[in-house]
């Protein structure tokens, strides 16, 4: 299951919002996230992925081979028992039941490619600054979303697409910072920000959702994001 990480683009946001509308509470009009990219179209991004239409991945090999008789059989009636409509007799009809499925699956964007995760983020351009804070919002980024479909949690996706999205905030705009909400409630957010990418806690907002949970603000400064760091290139691969 070869992961993919690029940036967004306008064409990824219906399948984004999808994955937002299945994975968290909190929602945002398609507007939003338009605006999001066409403000600041460096700085988002997605995972995708192409199984299971990829026929070296598929349900017709078993470890790189092609499946025996017997595997594909027992495969295609597996497949047939849920799909009671089409009953696969034989590799064809089952790419073809493959890809009918891909098709129904609204996290694909084409019929290869599929997001199983995205970041979304943008400037601090909604606060006044503040002479008592010594940041400075024009240079602030901040992260509005990150969610990873169910299935591909903890293979270190959300990672990569959080440091990608901190070295374009640095690279493109010279972001001094970035910050961000998180529930108190959300232990593997929590620990991706604070203990994977270091993000401090800033203050913790009383009743900042809609029901009325308290967020912490974090903040990470982001002059770490050296772009001559091999290491933290290195981090970059999936
Ligand atoms: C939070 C979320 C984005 C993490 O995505 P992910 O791709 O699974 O995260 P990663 O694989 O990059 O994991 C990063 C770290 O978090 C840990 N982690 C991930 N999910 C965890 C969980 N459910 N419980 C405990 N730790 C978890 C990983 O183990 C890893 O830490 P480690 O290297 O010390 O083991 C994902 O769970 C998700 O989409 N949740 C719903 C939406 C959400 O809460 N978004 C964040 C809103 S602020």
């Amino acid at each position: 299951m070869p992961i993919n990480i690029r940036r967004a683009t306008v064409a990824d946001l219906i399948t984004m919002q999808h994955t937002n509308l299945t994975n968290l509470p909190e929602n945002y009009t398609f507007k939003f996230y338009l605006y999001h990219l066409l403000t600041w179209p460096h700085i988002s991004f997605v995972a995708t992925t192409i199984d299971p239409v990829d026929s070296s991945d598929n349900l017709l090999f078993v470890n790189g081979e092609p499946a025996s008789e017997n595997i594909l059989k027992e495969k295609i009636n597996k497949i047939a028992k849920e799909n009671p409509l089409f009953k696969p007799e034989n590799n064809d009809q089952l790419l073809e039941l493959i890809n009918a499925n891909a098709k129904m699956d609204s996290q694909y964007i084409n019929k290869n490619e599929k997001i199983v995760g995205y970041v979304l983020a943008k400037l601090n351009d909604d606060e006044e600054p503040n002479p008592d804070s010594d940041i400075n919002p024009a240079q602030t980024g901040h992260v509005t979303s990150l969610s990873v479909m169910r299935t591909y949690r903890k293979l270190g996706i959300a990672e990569k697409l959080m440091l990608q999205s901190l070295k374009a905030l640095r690279d493109t705009h010279n972001a001094k910072d970035v910050i961000l909400h998180v529930r108190e409630s959300n232990g593997a957010a929590f620990h991706l920000y604070k203990n994977k990418l270091d993000f401090e806690i800033l203050t913790v907002e009383k009743g900042y959702y809609m029901d009325k949970e308290d967020a912490y603000k974090m903040k990470k400064d982001l002059s770490a994001y050296d772009s001559e760091d091999e290491d933290f290139e290195d981090n970059l691969l999936i």
